[in-house]
C-alpha cells in the first residue's frame, strides 16, 4: 500500500514537470525604463524588480514544478500590475494609484510577497530602505500632480 502511494507521488511529481511555464524576459527599452538615483535603483532592483520588470532573474530552482507555476503567477500579475521597466508608457493617472499604493504595500510590509521572502531573504525592506523608497514615491507623485 505504502509502496503503491509512493510510486503515485512520484509519478504525479514527474508528471507535472511537463507543464513548463514559459519564462521570457522581454528586451528593456532604456527610453521607457524607470531611472532613478542608485540607491533607490538599488532597492528596487533587489526586492521588486523580479516581479515588476522585464528584468527578472530566475533562480535554479524556476522550472520545477510546481513552484515554477506560483512563480510565472507572480511575475505575469506584477508586471501587469506595475513595470518598471515599460515606466514611460503608463499613464499618469495609473502610475498615481499604483504610488500610492506602494506606499502603503511597502509600508505595511506586504511587497515583497511573503512567499518571494522565504527564498530571497536580501529582498527584506529594513526601515532604511522603507523610508528611501516612500520617499521616492512621494517625489514621483509630486512631479505627477504638478504635470
Ligand atoms: C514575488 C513577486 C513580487 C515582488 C518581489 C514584488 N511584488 Fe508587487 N505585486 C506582485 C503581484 C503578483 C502583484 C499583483 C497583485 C497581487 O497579487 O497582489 C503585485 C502588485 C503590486 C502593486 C499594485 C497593487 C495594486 O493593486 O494597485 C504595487 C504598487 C506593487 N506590487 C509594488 C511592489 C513593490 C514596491 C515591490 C518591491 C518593494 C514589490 N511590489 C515586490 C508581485 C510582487
Amino acid at each position: 500500500m505504502i509502496k503503491k502511494i509512493f510510486f503515485w507521488v512520484l509519478g504525479i511529481a514527474v508528471l507535472i514537470q511537463f507543464i513548463r511555464p514559459d519564462f521570457k524576459n522581454p528586451k528593456v527599452d532604456e527610453t521607457l525604463a524607470l531611472h532613478a538615483d542608485a540607491k533607490v535603483m538599488g532597492i528596487l532592483k533587489t526586492s521588486c524588480y523580479d516581479c515588476h520588470s522585464n528584468e527578472t532573474k530566475y533562480p535554479w530552482y524556476h522550472n520545477l514544478a510546481p513552484v515554477s507555476w506560483v512563480m510565472s503567477s507572480h511575475i505575469n500579475d506584477g508586471r501587469k500590475a506595475l513595470d518598471f521597466s515599460n515606466w514611460a508608457n503608463i499613464d499618469a493617472e495609473v502610475k498615481l494609484k499604483r504610488l500610492k499604493r506602494a506606499k502603503q504595500l511597502v509600508n505595511n510590509e506586504l511587497m515583497p510577497k511573503s512567499e518571494y521572502l522565504l527564498m530571497h531573504k536580501d529582498a527584506g525592506l529594513d526601515k532604511d530602505a522603507k523610508e528611501t523608497l516612500d520617499a521616492f514615491f512621494d517625489l514621483q507623485m509630486k512631479e505627477l500632480y504638478s504635470l
